[in-house]
């Protein structure tokens, strides 16, 4: 009755080996090549995958960075966000986010999101701005960008940057345009678990500002200018070249990935509407479904019924960002639809390659449980 053609026996939660084994070739062809052309660092993957990138998600430039955290970080340095500033951030979020804000020596100001789809919203936004606010952040989490019209409107009348943390959302669109085209900035991690993921580590800035993307780059190779003349006190994040060769190659299926994606998110709202509480869909919004996120009133037991039955689960997250002991300095109180998410929040098995009988199973098995 289990099933499961993974090795390790389970209904896997993301299983990469399965993802990549049909595109191993290019893969080992592109390591082949970067190791015979010694283009490790930079050099024309970099520079091919960052205009591929770029064209895809809409805008202007492209900046390949280390990693999705150092993206957001880079970017808020590249405006000259720092000590005194104020950056919105959802409590509802991976703690990368707020640590983004506080490498700069800003000050992250948790707000609370929408009960159906779990996201930042125009009105919390707007709750929270004060004359230090500089940007909101606002995370397109687990796959879904909310209300960007709303959203827009508000910061743009409030004079503050919108910057989108579109870690969970490569190719998710609002009213047809993509994760990455509405803000001042937007940021991705490349993180292998993403949408879009590395063989390792790596993150990228999307922005239609020509000077800031400069100033990004600039920051992220130890505030080079030319070779020899450092013009900023910058630091070593840069997306290096067998990363994005492999970037490049993935980017050609990302599309119909994300297709088999939703389509398993149908099978889930079919077999599970009714009985469990799913994420909302923003009107105009259409989502990635990176994570696949129900709640349930014992998320625990739920969690270690679905393992003893074979089924990988996550959470995402068991505390909101301002619970975490890393962040209380920075709690100034209740954020009550965050925090009770937090106590009910189960990811289920999510990933391309995931069967429909291994849907199945999962559905019928959380159905047995409740
Ligand atoms: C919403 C969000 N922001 C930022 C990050 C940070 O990305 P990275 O792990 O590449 O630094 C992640 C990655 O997990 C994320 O999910």
């Amino acid at each position: 009755m289990t099933l499961v053609h993974n090795q390790i026996g389970q209904v896997a939660f993301l299983d990469l080996a399965a993802l990549h084994a049909p595109i191993r070739h290019r893969l080992d062809a592109a390591w082949e090549h970067t190791l015979l052309g010694s283009g490790f660092i930079g050099g024309a993957a970099v520079a091919a995958f960052e205009e591929r990138w770029a064209e895809y998600c809409g805008t202007e430039h492209c900046v390949g960075v280390a990693n999705g955290t150092d993206a957001i970080e880079l970017v808020l340095a590249g405006l000259g966000v720092g000590p005194g500033d104020e950056v919105l951030v959802p409590a509802n979020t991976f703690v990368a986010t707020a640590e983004a804000v506080v490498a700069n020596g800003a000050t992250p100001v948790f707000v609370d999101v929408d009960p159906g789809s779990l996201l930042i919203t125009a009105g919390t936004i707007a709750a929270a701005i004060t004359p230090a606010t500089r940007a909101a952040l606002v995370v397109h989490l687990y796959g879904q960008i909310p209300d960007m019209d709303a959203i827009s409107a508000v910061t743009t009348a409030a004079g503050i940057h919108l910057i989108e943390d579109a870690a969970q959302a490569h190719g998710a669109t609002f009213h047809g345009r993509r994760a990455g085209s509405f803000g001042t900035a937007a940021t991705f991690s490349f993180y292998p678990g993403k949408n879009l993921g590395a063989l390792g580590d790596g993150g990228a800035v999307v922005t239609d500002d020509a000077e800031l993307a400069s100033e990004i780059r600039t920051l992220a190779n130890h505030g080079r200018d030319t070779h020899l003349l450092h013009t900023r006190r910058g630091r070593n994040s840069r997306l290096d070249g067998l990363q994005a060769a492999a970037l490049d190659i993935k980017l050609d299926y990302l599309d119909r990935w994300n297709h088999h994606r939703r389509m398993v998110h149908r099978l889930y709202r079919q077999q599970l509407g009714d009985i469990v509480e799913m994420l909302t869909n923003v009107p105009g919004s259409v989502p990635v479904h990176h994570l696949e996120v129900i709640r349930v009133d014992d998320r625990d037991g739920m969690r270690q019924a679905l393992n003893d039955r074979g089924i990988q689960t996550g959470v995402h997250y068991a505390s909101a960002c301002h619970q975490h002991p890393a962040f209380a300095e920075f709690n100034r109180g209740p954020l009550p639809v965050s925090e009770a998410a937090a106590d009910r929040q189960l990811s289920l098995p999510m990933h391309p390659t995931l069967t429909v009988d291994e849907v199945d199973y999962v559905t019928r098995t959380v159905r047995g449980l409740l």
